[in-house]
């Protein structure tokens, strides 16, 4: 029997929140989980949020830290940017790659994508990489072509070992930040799909284990019938996780059934 793979529930807060705001958010959300066992939860604020919340959390196992994203390159001369190294340094275990809000609106790239996860790789920093496609791709039907095309040209060529440490988030874009869910039959054909090319790719072994969120308008009204799906191991929550109770009650709904 393969081991379960243990859901994941990460919080996307975007550019929202001032580090003023961490305290009393954690202060909250650290209450309402206190019960919760066997999921993975993880905290995704803004780079000033982040300092803050790294202080306050001091290391703590039950909520883990991401950043929204890192540069590419290790050090040196690249103003505005955020290195691998300064998140370390924060204690941060997650970025995310390739959203499709930095797709979109900062030109990432799959090929920008595939060089930020081989520098996170390289200091244990596990990359969250972000695919999805927009709503003429799907209503052309070419989800599946687009989605196969982010995934190959990002992770092409890594090793079994370095496929291992990478979480894949299925965020269609037409679902992001609008209260369109893809439904969960809809959702569950492309996560599917997903792990299927990790298949193809990497054997059944890796894809077997690896974890595939879905991101997309989720909420504590419709987590639950997301997460009971077979190839949804967790999910990337954007504007519910700003609300500490509301995002408490989604991780609450991926604690796996006695
Ligand atoms: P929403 O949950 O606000 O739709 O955002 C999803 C997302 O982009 C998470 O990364």
């Amino acid at each position: 029997m393969p081991i379960p793979r243990k859901k994941f529930v990460a919080g996307n807060w975007k550019m929202n929140m001032t580090s003023s705001e961490v305290a009393p958010y954690l202060e909250i959300f650290n209450r309402e989980i206190e019960t919760v066992e066997n999921v993975d939860i993880t905290l995704i604020p803004s780079f000033t949020a982040l300092a803050k919340a790294s202080e306050i959390l001091d290391g703590t196992q039950k909520i883990r830290l991401g950043a929204q994203n890192m540069s590419p390159e290790s050090k040196g001369a690249f103003t505005g940017e955020i290195s691998v190294t300064m998140l370390r340094d924060l204690f941060v275990r997650f970025v995310l790659v390739g959203h499709s809000e930095r797709r979109r609106l900062f030109g990432e790239t799959d090929e920008m994508a595939r060089r930020k996860i081989i520098t996170a790789l390289a200091t244990e920093i596990r990359p969250i990489l972000c695919i999805g496609e927009t709503l003429e791709e799907r209503q052309a039907g070419q989800e599946k072509t687009v989605l196969e095309g982010q995934l190959r040209g990002a992770l092409e060529g890594l090793s079994k070992d370095q496929i291992d440490e990478i979480i894949v988030a299925y965020e269609p874009v037409w679902a992001i930040g609008t209260g369109l869910t893809a439904t969960p039959a809809q959702a569950q054909e492309a996560h599917h799909f997903i792990r299927a090319y990790l298949s193809k790719t990497w054997g059944p072994e890796v894809s077997s284990r690896s974890r595939i969120l879905y991101g997309g308008s989720v909420t504590s009204d419709n987590a639950r019938v997301l997460l009971e799906q077979p190839d949804i191991d967790g999910a990337l929550v954007g504007g519910a996780s700003l609300d500490p109770r509301g995002f408490a009650e989604i991780v609450a709904a991926a604690v796996p059934a006695e």
